[in-house]
């Protein structure tokens, strides 16, 4: 088969996107280079996975596979808006906060309005606004965090959308609370903001600016976007979700689709919530292993950017994609940072101290 008319008759704006690219799973590796003793410190994952409790609540709806879940999700939007200390109104959720980021463009992104994002940041944001025609006004990083004032200045009268991730992906910095307010202030209220708080059970920076505080003080343009992938270890069930403003998650669960979570999804959420012991003994294991991991980087003279999140990005000083493949061949898999045109750097999740030391271990016979 060669051309063909459907594809090549697609939405323009298809042809600009870039398909996403997963870090590495242990089964690709084991596939390609028949490694068994793989260790993948490349997608930010928990290292511990989910609470017993969890899994146990999972095992018991294994019967009901058969029927549809209840479309309202009423008791995990319950328990999540019960978590976060906000109304259930405001609770949307999906498979993975990813599926929220897809719909927020297609809400209030019209053709050539612009979207406003970090130059290295996580690249859903662009992805998703540049399928509905968003035109993409890219600002650089300062000190490897969000210019919040060069991105309230670049704001014009067609921005309708902006994305801020707190603590961000790939940094892991974050934006402190001052700021944030007095950026906040500045933004026209129809102009959405949205702050991804993928990492924010891992920080431990009394400065952070929380976007859910704002939410409440009545920044009604703001989405907090969470996941239960990272902090609660279910990044293999897909689960996370949205809190706006009702009348913004109203529109948020109109266009979305009907059964956009499974009834093993539906029954964890609440479980994983419920075992809060599990997500902060999973939290202070993974600051123990991000400060650990950073100091022993520093101590082999590499540039480590502070971070806040359950993963650290550092400066190998020589090309991060032939240094990827290196440790690929001891088994061990990281995520090179070229993709963000950082062509020397490397992002490395937080795992177990086995597996943080194996890391090291590895780069040390690599670079010395
Ligand atoms: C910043 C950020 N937001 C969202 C996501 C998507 O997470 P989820 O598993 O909830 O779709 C990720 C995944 O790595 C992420 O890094």
């Amino acid at each position: 088969m060669t051309g063909n008319d459907v594809a090549a008759g697609c939405r323009p704006a298809v042809l600009t996107l870039v398909e996403y690219v997963a870090g590495k799973t242990v089964e690709e590796v084991r596939r390609e280079l028949h490694i068994d003793d793989i260790v993948k410190l490349s997608s930010n994952e928990n290292a511990w996975g989910p609470s017993p409790r969890v899994l146990e609540a999972i095992a018991g709806m294994l019967p009901r596979l058969g029927t549809y879940p209840e479309r309202s999700f009423h008791e995990l939007k319950e328990a999540i808006a019960d978590a976060n200390g906000v109304a259930a109104d405001t609770v949307c959720v999906g498979h993975g906060s990813e599926t929220i980021i897809q719909l927020i463009p297609q809400l209030c992104v019209r053709p050539g309005d612009e979207v406003v994002v970090a130059d290295v940041t996580f690249g859903r944001y662009e992805e998703a606004s540049k399928l509905m025609d968003g035109r993409i006004v890219r600002v650089p990083l300062a000190d490897w965090r969000h210019d919040l004032e060069a991105m309230a200045a670049a704001v014009t009268g067609r921005t309708r959308l902006m994305w801020i991730c707190n603590p961000n992906n790939p940094t892991g910095t974050v934006v402190p609370r001052e700021r944030a307010a007095a950026f906040l202030e500045t933004i026209p209220r129809h102009v959405a903001v949205v702050f991804d708080q993928a990492y924010f059970e891992f920080v431990d920076d009394p400065e952070y600016g929380d976007g859910l505080d704002f939410l409440k003080a009545g920044f009604d343009n703001v989405i907090v976007l969470r996941t239960f992938s990272k902090a609660y270890g279910l990044a293999g069930l897909r689960l996370g979700y949205g809190i706006a403003a009702p009348p913004v998650r109203r529109l948020l669960d109109t266009i979305k689709e009907p059964f956009n979570l499974n009834r093993l999804s539906v029954i964890a959420g609440p479980a994983a919530l419920a075992d809060q012991d599990w997500m902060r003994r999973c939290v202070a294991e993974t600051r123990d292993g991000r400060a650990f991991l950073s100091r022993e980087l520093r101590d082999m003279g590499l540039t480590v950017v502070p971070s806040q999140a359950n993963f650290v990005l550092f400066d190998s000083g020589r090309d991060g994609d032939a240094l990827f493949e290196r440790l690929l061949r001891r088994g061990v898999i990281v995520r090179p940072a070229s993709g963000w045109g950082l062509d020397t750097w490397i992002r490395v999740s937080v795992g177990t101290r086995e597996q943080n030391e194996r890391f090291l271990a590895a780069l040390r016979e690599e670079i010395g």
